[in-house]
């Protein structure tokens, strides 16, 4: 009886994990192709991610305009940077705000203020950038006070 119930318990478990992988909206299995961080450090510029940030640990070359706006990327987050989050919040930035309701970040709406780029990049150029902003974020994880709250 015990043996079978420890069958059954891994069926389940191999049948969870299955079908936690197919879910449609999982990230599982999302990456692109290694990309030039150089070249993608050229886009950044080029495209004019420079108009509203900067990188840490980058000096990069200001804007010909002066910023309206300006959102620092890299560096400590408390938030997972992963992979597929970074991507998405180059491609999809509505779905992916840096911190909700921070005026600079999102209209009244909750939309990002940060335009749609999708129009005007390459694949190529959108594999660079990545590749050139990943190794500019660290994940930290959040501190705990004693009555169990953190703080960043
Ligand atoms: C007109 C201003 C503007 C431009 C141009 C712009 N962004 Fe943004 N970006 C924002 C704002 C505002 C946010 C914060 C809100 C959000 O997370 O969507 C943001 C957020 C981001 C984030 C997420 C930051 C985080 O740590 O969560 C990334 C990555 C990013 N931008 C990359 C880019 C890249 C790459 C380009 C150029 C192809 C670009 N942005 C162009 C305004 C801009």
């Amino acid at each position: 009886m015990k043996y079978r119930n420890s069958k059954i318990a891994a069926l389940l478990a191999a049948l969870l994990l299955a079908a936690c992988g197919r879910q449609v909206d999982s990230p599982q299995g999302f990456r692109l192709p290694d990309g030039d961080p150089v070249a993608g450090r050229e886009a950044f510029v080029t495209m004019g991610c420079v108009q509203c940030h900067t990188v840490v640990g980058d000096s990069l070359p200001e804007p010909e305009i002066p910023r309206s706006l300006h959102v620092q990327l890299g560096g400590e987050t408390h938030r997972v940077k992963t992979y597929a989050q970074l991507v998405t919040s180059i491609i999809h930035p509505s779905h992916a705000i840096k911190d909700k309701n921070v005026a600079d970040y999102e209209d009244p709406s909750g939309k990002s203020l940060m335009p749609d780029l999708t129009p005007y990049l390459t694949v190529k150029q959108l594999v660079d950038i990545t590749q050139y902003l990943q190794p500019h974020y660290k994940v930290v994880f959040p501190e705990y006070t004693r009555d169990g709250l953190y703080y960043q």
